[in-house]
């Protein structure tokens, strides 16, 4: 089993990622102290996915941590990133509180449609909320936290890889969308992990990565991750996923989740939609693979779940040239949802399950 992509880690008091814009063309690690910068990296998906977004939030609400620290003159973190001891005496448990209050609103705020920003930054919140003897215990236990979040995450990515793998067969092929890996995650993967471990149980599989347009997950990232693990990739327009289908050459279409309501609508990016219709005309079974951490019980369908909607230059031009006229309007939504009876299955930590989610 190969090592995890170090997709986002805290070191040394920031936050370190890999700048997901920029490959694949260029390999890039963004060290971040701050938080309005991390807050940046996520709205313009230099982190992006939303297990990834989940720990990024948690790790942002101890970028803020350590900015309260740094302007009392202290040092929340020591050089391994761990919680350092010798807190200043002025700093109180309560200023804490006020202050990370107001670094959990802005982190939620940054992307509306993925519910794991919201999930981990609710856990790291309950910390906040209890009574504790002084700041250095409820950092440290807030530490403690967000390093559960990822290593939750790391094990729930391989649990859906092993739930996930045995509906694969040797030689057959599987179209995804968006990017759903390591980069997407605390490493390994969603619905791109079930091919990771598929192969690794030894079954030859080759993939058929929907670019994903406006802004080429699937292209740039989905087959990135493919290519780096020697699986055979074919990156297509998400407009020929139809055909692609139509030839019968698809075994069934595997996508991760942003956010799946109670009753299994699932939010996913844009143009999952079109391929679940499509893969229900061709009798292809689609299924969604998500950790237990996406689900969002408190939502009953998938009317109520947010869609974020972006910027139209993303539509409107391509890698900063112009393609379409000036006059012209845009419709950018980063996200549809598929109603539930269009999946076959959830592919979950907890093998594969059938809505209702309960609370
Ligand atoms: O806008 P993005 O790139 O954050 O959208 C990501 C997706 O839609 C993924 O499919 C989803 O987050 C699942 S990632 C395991």
């Amino acid at each position: 089993v190969r090592d995890l992509i170090p997709t986002i880690a805290l070191k040394k008091g920031a936050v370190e990622l890999i700048d997901q814009t920029l490959l694949p063309a260029e390999y890039k690690v963004l060290r971040i102290a701050k938080v309005e910068a991390l807050c940046e990296a996520i709205t313009s998906l230099r982190i992006r996915g939303a297990p990834a977004l989940g720990i990024a939030g948690a790790y942002g609400l101890l970028l803020g941590v350590e900015e309260e620290w740094r302007t009392s003159g202290g040092h929340y973190f020591d050089e391994n990133g761990f919680v350092a001891d010798g807190f200043p005496p002025a700093v109180t448990a309560d200023a804490v509180r006020r202050h990370l209050g107001l670094v959990s609103e802005r982190l939620r705020g940054t992307r509306p449609t993925a519910v794991n920003l919201g999930w981990a930054l609710d856990r790291m919140m309950d910390i906040w909320r209890r009574e504790w003897p002084g700041p250095a215990e409820m950092l440290r236990a807030l530490h403690g936290e967000a390093r559960a979040i990822f290593e939750e995450d790391v094990a729930m990515c391989r649990a859906i890889g092993r739930s996930g793998a045995a509906l694969l067969k040797d030689g057959d092929a599987v179209l995804t969308h968006c990017n759903t890996g390591g980069l997407a995650t605390s490493g390994y993967g969603t619905a791109l992990g079930v091919v990771f471990a598929a192969v690794e149980s030894g079954k030859r599989i080759h993939v058929y990565a929907d670019e994903t347009r406006p802004l080429l997950q699937g292209a740039r990232l989905n087959a990135w991750e493919c290519v780096a693990r020697g699986i055979p990739v074919s990156v297509l327009c998400d407009g020929a996923s139809a055909a692609l289908m139509s030839e019968k050459k698809i075994a069934c279409v595997i996508v991760g989740a942003d956010r799946i309501a109670a009753n299994g609508d699932t939010a996913n990016k844009i143009g999952t939609f079109s391929l679940a219709l499509a893969a229900s005309r061709f009798g292809v079974p689609f299924y969604v693979a998500a950790p237990s951490s996406t689900i969002d019980p408190s939502i009953p369908d998938g009317t109520a779940i947010p869609i974020e909607h972006r910027s139209a230059d993303e539509v409107k031009s391509f890698r900063g040239v112009v393609t379409v006229p000036r006059e012209a309007g845009a419709y950018n939504p980063a996200f549809d949802v598929t109603p539930r009876d269009l999946i076959a299955g959830f592919i979950t930590e907890q093998g594969i399950v059938q809505p209702p989610f309960g609370g």
